[in-house]
C-alpha cells in the first residue's frame, strides 16, 4: 500500500532548503541566468526572441505529456490556414498561454486563483476547473502503482492555494528566489490542483515567478527540455520531499535546470544574432535596394513568412512584396515551400537553430 504524508502549507523549515550543497549550486545558476538576461537585452528585437523561444519551449513541454509534433508543423499551422491537428493545437494553446499569462504578469504583477485557472484551461482546453470530484492520483506510467495521492477535498486545496499564491506574489521569506522558485513547484505539483494540466501549468508558473521577481524581462527560460532528459529523478525527486522532508537533491536538480537551460538559451540567442547580422550584411551586399531593417527583423519573427506578412509590416503592395521575398530567395536567404495554396517563404536557417538544443 502506497502512502504519502499529508501535504504541508508553505513555507519549509529554512534549514532543509538552504543547505551549503543547495547555495553552492545557487551561486552558479544564478550567474547562468543573470548572463542570459543581459544576453536578451542585446537583441534589438525582443519579439523576435520571444517568439522563437516560447514556440521551442510549447514543442518541449507538450512533449514531456507526450504531445509530438515538429518545429516545421508548428510553423505551418500557423502561418497559414490548414486545419489543425489535435496535437499541434496542444501546441499552440500553449503558446498561447504562456502569452496571456506574460501579458497579466506585466499588467498586474501578481497572480489571482482565478488566473491560474485560465492559464489551465487555456492550455487544455475545457471547463473541468480546479478538482472538486475526489480520486485523482499519481501513478507510475509502467506499473500502475499509485505514487502520490494529491489533497482531495475541493476547501483543502483551495486553502493550499491560497497559501501557495501568498508566496508565490510576495516574498514571504528572504530565501533566493531561486530556491523559492523549486519550493513553488513542488508545491503547485503537489496540490495538483486540477484534473489535468498541473505540470504545463506549473512549468508556465515558473518563467512568470521569474518576470515576476525580475530574474528576467521576457519569457525565455524554460526547464521542460531539462525535465524531459531527466525525467525519472524528477519524478523521484517530487516524491522524495513529501515521502521524507528533504528538499536538498529536489532543490539542487531544479538549479541545476536552470544553469543547463540557462547556458542552452544563451548559446542559442548568439547563434541568433551571429544570423541576424549575416542575412543584414548579405543582403545589403546583393539587393541593396529591396534592404530594409524592418523586412529583415520580420524575417526573423515569423521564420515561416508570406506575402500579406510582408505587406502589412512594410506597408507594400502585393507585388512588391511578393518581389521581395523572391529576391531574398534568389539570395539565399529564404527557401519557398507550398504549403495547401499558400506559399510560404522560411529563414531555415534559422529554423536549424531553434532546432538545436
Ligand atoms: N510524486 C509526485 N509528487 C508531486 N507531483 C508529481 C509527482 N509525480 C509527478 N508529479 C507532477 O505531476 C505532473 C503531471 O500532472 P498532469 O498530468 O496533471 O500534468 P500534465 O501537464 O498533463 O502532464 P505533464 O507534466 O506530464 O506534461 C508532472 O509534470 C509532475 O510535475
Ligand atoms: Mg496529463
Amino acid at each position: 500500500m502506497h502512502q504519502n504524508n499529508k501535504l504541508q502549507k508553505l513555507p519549509p523549515g529554512r534549514e532543509k532548503v538552504e543547505t551549503i550543497e543547495i547555495l553552492r549550486q545557487l551561486s552558479i545558476s544564478s550567474n547562468a541566468l543573470g548572463e542570459l538576461k543581459g544576453i536578451a537585452k542585446t537583441i534589438p528585437n525582443q519579439e523576435m526572441l520571444i517568439n522563437a523561444v516560447v514556440l521551442q519551449e510549447a514543442k518541449d513541454s507538450s512533449e514531456i505529456e507526450n504531445i509530438i509534433t515538429t518545429q516545421d508543423e508548428l510553423y505551418e499551422a500557423l502561418t497559414t490556414n490548414t486545419k489543425q491537428l489535435r496535437h499541434v493545437k496542444e501546441v499552440i494553446n500553449y503558446r498561447s498561454a504562456i502569452f496571456s499569462g506574460f501579458e497579466l504578469i506585466k499588467k498586474q504583477g501578481f497572480l489571482k486563483i482565478k488566473d491560474i485557472e485560465a492559464i489551465q484551461k487555456t492550455i487544455i482546453e475545457n471547463n473541468a476547473g480546479i478538482r472538486s470530484i475526489p480520486g485523482t492520483v499519481l501513478k507510475n506510467d509502467k506499473t500502475g502503482e499509485v505514487i502520490y495521492t494529491p489533497p482531495q477535498d475541493k476547501y483543502e486545496i483551495l486553502d493550499l492555494l491560497s497559501n501557495f499564491l501568498e508566496h508565490f506574489n510576495v516574498k514571504q521569506n528572504d530565501l533566493h528566489p531561486l530556491i523559492n522558485l523549486a519550493i513553488l513547484h513542488y508545491q503547485f505539483e503537489s496540490i495538483h490542483p486540477f484534473y489535468d494540466g498541473n505540470g504545463r501549468t506549473g512549468r508556465i508558473l515558473n518563467i512568470l515567478y521569474l518576470i515576476i521577481n525580475e530574474l528576467l524581462d521576457i519569457p525565455i527560460l524554460y526547464l521542460s527540455s531539462y525535465i524531459n532528459d531527466n525525467k525519472a529523478d524528477y519524478y523521484s525527486l517530487l516524491n522524495k520531499v513529501n515521502q521524507t522532508n528533504e528538499w536538498s537533491d529536489y532543490i539542487i536538480y531544479m538549479l541545476k535546470a536552470v544553469e543547463v537551460t540557462s547556458k542552452q538559451t544563451i548559446k542559442k540567442i548568439s547563434s541568433i544574432k551571429i544570423l541576424l547580422n549575416e542575412t543584414i550584411y548579405i543582403t545589403q551586399e546583393k539587393e541593396p535596394k529591396i534592404y530594409r531593417k524592418e523586412l529583415i527583423e520580420l524575417l526573423f519573427e515569423q521564420p515561416y513568412s508570406k506575402i500579406e506578412f510582408v505587406v502589412d509590416r512594410l506597408n507594400v503592395e502585393r507585388k512588391a512584396a511578393s518581389r521581395y521575398l523572391k529576391k531574398l530567395e534568389e539570395i539565399g536567404i529564404l527557401k519557398s515551400k507550398k504549403i495547401g495554396r499558400e506559399n510560404v517563404y522560411i529563414n531555415t536557417k534559422l529554423i536549424d537553430i531553434l532546432k538545436k538544443q
